[in-house]
């Protein structure tokens, strides 16, 4: 096994892809989703991902989060190495130490929104926190429905058990895939605020990959990825600057037209 890096910075990383690479498929159909990507996320910062559709994206998540095997380079969680695992450490690692929230809310429909929150723990056989899980469950707001089965809840009410559930075990690191793709602007905003506050007052790791500019201004640091690469970064992201970094990505999709003298598109 290699050491870490720099032992003052260890602490500080809550994740890191070294030289990351995801190859699918072979000849004819071989894609380079993941093309030798490094980067680190830094913990008690929210971090989002963008970039083009295809980019990479999901891939990245999904592997940093060890829902996804790599090709080559190294992951890890903490001071974990991913690529050291077992099938089964590496289960018990995504359930210890990892929260999720998908853009499909995933809660079980015969369980209460609190059930719902737990059962990642019950499954695990942990006990949580009462004080920290009445802390999660008031900062989204669940308080006076956590009898209510999902079916009785909106769609923001349902991403907000989601919320809750990936916060309640005060996981290392929290990956959220498009967690707001499927919920109205104004769900969408309570959600992000949710995630925002639990970066800021509860000091967790958040992750976040989304194509949308405005839910990448409430990250701390945006990283824009373009066929497999990072090709830029910024701190401190309104979303007019996001926009105008997606618009000169290389291999955007979204790259809007050059106007001529008279104002013509070309
Ligand atoms: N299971 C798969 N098999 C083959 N190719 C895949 C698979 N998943 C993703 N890809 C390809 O990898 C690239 C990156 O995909 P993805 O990470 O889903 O991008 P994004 O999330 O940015 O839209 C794309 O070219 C996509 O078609
Ligand atoms: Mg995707």
């Amino acid at each position: 096994m290699t050491t870490t890096p720099t032992a003052g910075t260890a602490t500080t990383v809550a994740a890191r892809a070294t030289e990351l690479s995801k190859i699918y498929g072979q000849g004819e159909t071989r894609v380079v989703a993941l093309d030798r990507v490094s980067v680190d996320f830094h913990q008690a910062e929210f971090t989002a991902i963008m970039g083009p559709s295809g980019s990479g994206k999901s891939t990245l998540m999904h592997c940093v989060a060890g829902l996804d095997t790599f090709s080559t380079g190294s992951v890890r969680i903490g001071d974990t190495e991913l690529g050291s695992l077992k099938d089964k450490q590496l289960t018990k690692l995504r359930r210890d130490k990892i929260g999720f929230i998908f853009q499909a809310f995933n809660l079980l429909p015969t369980l209460t929104a609190l059930e719902n929150i737990t059962l990642p723990m019950d499954i695990a056989g942990r006990k949580p926190d009462k004080e920290w899980l009445d802390r999660v469950i008031q900062m989204v707001g669940l308080s006076g429905r956590l009898s209510h089965r999902p079916s009785q809840l909106s769609g923001g009410q349902q991403q907000r058990v989601a919320v809750a559930r990936a916060l309640a075990s005060k996981p290392e690191i929290i990956f959220g895939d498009e967690p707001t793709g499927n919920l109205d602007s104004r769900s969408g905003a309570e959600v992000l605020g949710f995630l925002r506050n639990s970066v800021r007052e509860l000091g967790q790791t958040v992750v976040m990959v989304t194509h949308d500019p405005v839910a990448a201004a409430y990250a701390d640091r945006v990283v824009f990825l373009a066929d497999g690469r990072i090709v830029d970064e910024v701190y401190g992201p309104t979303a007019d600057s996001v926009l105008d970094l997606m618009r000169n990505l290389p291999g955007s999709t979204r790259q809007t037209p050059e106007l001529d003298a008279k104002g013509r598109t070309s």
